[in-house]
């Protein structure tokens, strides 16, 4: 029995996460849960899952519940570490982590330094702060299990040769390679002039039903090239070992090619269960009662190559890579402020990489010698991309 904590159980991945348990009560069970605002649906998860700890990150939303929570034998926590709080304290032995953007940092970094195994979801905590989180993990002999998707299917590809016993994620020797696939999202190819794009628009992806941050992410492409970091610090792979393809069909999840040009791809249906039972269960696999691949009904699997004229999104994030320092988190940081500020209708959708581009010049320092260097530019890219005018 695997005692599971879910940061960011209403959410998309966290909805699914509660799923896979409900579905394994032999094999899973829910040790706390977390969200921000949404008390009452997250009382609701913890009674129907039996779980006896919940963090609200909203006092206001917390006071709401706390006469109903006492009733169902429910213990709240709350406030703005209460996740992190949680995933310190519950009995649990791996923290799932869903949260969206930098809210995901401490709690991850909570359940490191408790020696709890990480399922991470929420890749920006890799894209801030991915040596300082994967040098803390390593220094705990903590499992940081991948759950995005296309990382899972990179991890069941390279399971043979996963490195130290316990650290499933470990280096992958040169010249092997990770091909990352991308559904391209809504916006492959029309509208040509991007700059019209709503947010409605923005938010009606084609393969996935996910939360608004990551579903624009994905629409201009920074999503791809957040999982690219995540790829480097996650498999210790150079980023230039690591490209992306364009797959619309979203079936192949992924591939690694191996030192014998041997490349290996993992496929299934677009469905988040998968790879969060995957994480839950590695190294075991365990059954589930869904439809696998038809393959006939798919009939073709096509692969192209990105357009970063159109999406300029994955050229900066090479641009931050190269730039080292704080750039990656300075450009998570604006990506997360220019995202709010588009679903807000305040800036277009095009101009979502501009602003970012210039916030991350703002506010990266060209060295990252602690998580404070990390944090500072942070505030200092949210507040350049807060204040910027379009
Ligand atoms: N969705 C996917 O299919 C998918 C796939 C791969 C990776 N990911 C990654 O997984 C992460 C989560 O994505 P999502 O789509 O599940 O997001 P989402 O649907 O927006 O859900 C976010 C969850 O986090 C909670 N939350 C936000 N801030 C919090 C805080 N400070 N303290 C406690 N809880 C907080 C929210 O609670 P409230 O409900 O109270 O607001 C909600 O439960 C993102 O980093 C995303 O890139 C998602």
């Amino acid at each position: 029995m695997k005692r599971i904590a879910i940061l960011g159980s209403t959410g998309s991945i966290g909805t699914n996460a509660a799923d896979v348990i409900r579905t394994h009560p032999d094999d899973f069970r829910a040790a706390a849960l977390a969200v921000a605002r949404n008390a009452r649906a997250g009382l609701e998860q913890a009674v129907s899952l039996r779980c006896p700890l919940l963090a609200v990150a909203d006092p206001a939303a917390a006071d709401g519940i706390r006469a109903d929570a006492a009733r169902a034998g429910v213990e709240i926590v709350s406030g703005p570490g209460a996740a992190a709080e949680v995933a310190a304290r519950a009995e649990a032995d791996m923290v799932l982590v869903s949260l969206v953007g930098l809210s995901g940092l401490r709690p991850a970094l909570a359940a490191i330094e408790a020696g709890r195994d990480v399922a991470l979801a929420t890749k920006e905590v890799l894209v801030a702060a991915g040596e300082y989180v994967m040098a803390r993990a390593a220094a705990k002999g903590v499992r940081i299990i991948p759950v995005d998707s296309e990382h899972s299917a990179v991890f069941q590809c390279i399971q043979e040769r996963a490195g130290a016993p316990g650290f499933p994620c470990g280096a992958l020797p040169a010249p092997a390679s990770v091909t990352l696939t991308a559904s391209g999202g809504p916006f492959l190819d029309s509208p040509a002039d991007l700059s019209k794009v709503t947010p409605r628009m923005a938010l009606d992806h084609p393969r996935w039903k996910m939360g608004p941050k990551v579903t624009v992410d994905s629409a201009t492409m920074m999503n791809k090239g957040f999982e690219m970091l995540e790829a480097r610090w996650l498999f210790d792979i150079p980023l230039e070992r690591i490209g992306v393809v364009v797959h619309p069909e979203s079936t192949v999840h992924s591939l690694v090619t191996f030192e014998d040009g041997s490349t290996m791809a993992q496929l299934a249906p677009p469905d988040m269960r998968i790879p969060i039972q995957y994480a839950f269960s590695w190294p075991e696999r365990l059954p589930a009662e869904r439809a696998a691949l038809d393959l006939p009904a798919i009939g073709a699997l096509t692969f192209r190559k990105p357009d970063e004229t159109r999406f300029p999104c994955l050229s900066l994030v090479r641009a931050a890579a190269a730039a080292g320092g704080t750039a990656a988190a300075a450009l998570s940081a604006a990506d997360e402020i220019a995202v709010e500020r588009f679903l807000a209708g305040e800036i277009a959708f095009t101009d979502i990489p501009r602003l970012v581009e210039k916030a991350m010049n703002a506010a990266a320092s060209p060295s990252c010698s602690s998580l404070e260097d990390i944090l500072e530019t942070d505030a200092r890219a949210r507040a350049f991309a807060s204040a910027a005018l379009r």
